[in-house]
């Protein structure tokens, strides 16, 4: 049976032995970056739908949940990560785990994360570059900053700032971790800004009621913004650079999960203790709320610092998404002309600019609530694989050397499937939908080209 034909685990340790990098990561360069990649339009523009539309004050709740499941998640992965250090991550475990056609369905999900939910953040890019205009007193066309389901024609800003990172990826601009640490800083200091001017005259009153749309709302909330945890997983990527991996990747990790997890709690009450959730429903919340209070400076300055945080993560997922089309071409399962390097670059150009180009589409036209869910949806699916690939590895593996190893593997890899699948549970049927037919289109591509151009189709 060709479509679980697995690739060999000594094949990836034997790309990773030749791999140049330098172990200098400690647990707090770890902490950072995990930082850099996962705060982003996930606190600063859906927490504000979330609320309004799902969960109303108790998004407190809904944040704590999804923190919940990527601490499970993340636990399981970083064994994987430190096992199998290579680019493609969740689509390379599952290659060496539960075979072919899964690891293609799960890089086919990998489409959805770093794709799509790159065309969500271009699309929160966009709200606060707006926002921020507009309290400058420069007022664009309505009909060029939003897509055609809200009213306009095309959301142009999303569209440019991609064009633009697009431009650079091609060039070879990778973020260093000094711009990543900068950028951190810049990001961080606009969430205690906002939670500085506006926790003072948070009115208890609008916490009631605090579960308007009851523990439904809360699960639903919580298959929202696990979009701002999103990411988590790429911290997993770095295991290889790191001084100590048994040590700095689970303190990082878990550093990172609980710092964002208590920023999102605070900015959430302190959104909501100032305005009705009712009125909340807009695409820049965090400005929003200073803009009510009087604060333009501060908002013009969280602004600011949002649209810096979010420009990072755009890069990154947009780099992340070539490097996994990269891992998926060099075994065969898409064509290597695609993926080809360019001479003077070295970047893997052609990918990188059709990666850019779906980008742009997508975030022209296309809501940001839904690109979110879209988003959500497949990367979960990707981490409940990885969840099961750990422990199979397991088993199938058990005397590799593991730098990183998951306590209580079988309790932490099931309550990760267990509460990935409850949040996927609660997206709404529409994402399902999309999911399906997106899986469809994936499996039919898959057995009109990659199962027969496998490099393991020997
Ligand atoms: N976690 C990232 C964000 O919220 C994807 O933008």
């Amino acid at each position: 049976m060709g479509i679980f034909r697995t690739k060999s685990i000594a094949e990836y340790q034997s790309d990773a032995s030749k791999s140049h990098l330098k172990r200098a990561l400690g647990s707090l360069d770890v902490t950072l970056l995990g930082i850099g990649v996962i705060v982003g339009t996930g606190i600063f523009v859906l927490t504000g739908v979330a609320a309004a539309k799902y969960a109303g004050p108790a998004l407190m709740l809904s944040f704590l949940l999804a923190s919940l499941a990527c601490g499970f998640v993340s636990m399981a992965y970083s064994e994987l990560a430190s096992m199998i250090p290579v680019a493609g991550s969740a689509y390379a475990y599952a290659y060496t785990s539960v075979g072919e056609l899964l690891a293609w369905l799960v890089g086919w999900n990998l489409v959805l994360e770093y794709s799509v939910g790159a065309s969500a953040v271009a699309g929160g890019w966009s709200a606060y570059v707006v926002g921020l205009l507009k309290s400058a007193g420069i007022t664009l066309p309505a009909e060029y900053t939003m897509v055609p389901a809200d009213g306009g024609i095309v959301n142009l800003p999303a569209v440019l700032i991609t064009g633009f990172l697009t431009f650079l990826l091609v060039r070879g601009v990778r973020e260093s971790v000094t711009v990543n640490k900068i950028l951190v800083g810049v990001k961080l200091l606009a969430i205690f800004i906002f939670l500085f001017l506006a926790a003072p005259t948070v009115n208890p009153a609008n916490w009631e009621p605090f579960m308007p749309f009851g523990f439904a709302g809360v699960s639903a909330g919580a298959a929202v913004i696990i979009f701002a945890y999103l990411g988590v997983d790429s911290i997993a990527t770095a295991a290889e650079e790191t001084k100590n991996p048994a040590h700095d990747m689970p303190t990082g990790i878990i550093a990172s999960l609980l710092i964002c997890t208590l920023l999102y709690i605070a900015v959430t009450a302190v959104m909501t203790g100032n305005v009705s959730y009712t009125e909340l429903d807009n695409a820049e919340p965090v400005a929003f709320v200073l803009r009510e209070l009087g604060y333009r400076f501060g908002s013009a300055v969280v602004g600011t610092g949002a649209i810096a945080g979010l420009t990072t993560v755009l890069l990154v997922m947009m780099y992340a998404q070539t490097r996994a089309f990269y891992a998926m071409s060099r075994d065969g399962l898409i064509p290597k002309a695609v993926c080809k390097i360019h001479p003077k670059y070295a970047t893997p150009h052609r990918i990188t600019v059709i990666v850019g180009l779906a980008v742009m589409l997508i975030s022209g036209f296309t809501p940001i609530n839904v690109v979110a869910e879209m988003c959500s949806v497949g990367t979960l699916f990707a981490f409940i694989v990885s969840s099961v690939g750990v422990m199979v590895m397991r088993r199938k593996y058990p005397d590799i050397k593991r730098p990183f190893r998951c306590p209580a593997i079988y309790v932490m890899g099931t309550l990760a499937i267990a509460s990935c699948a409850y949040i996927m549970y609660n997206l709404s049927s529409m994402t399902w939908e999309r999911f399906w037919v997106w899986s469809a289109v994936g499996i039919l591509i898959y057995f009109a080209y990659g199962y027969r151009h496998s490099k393991e189709n020997k």
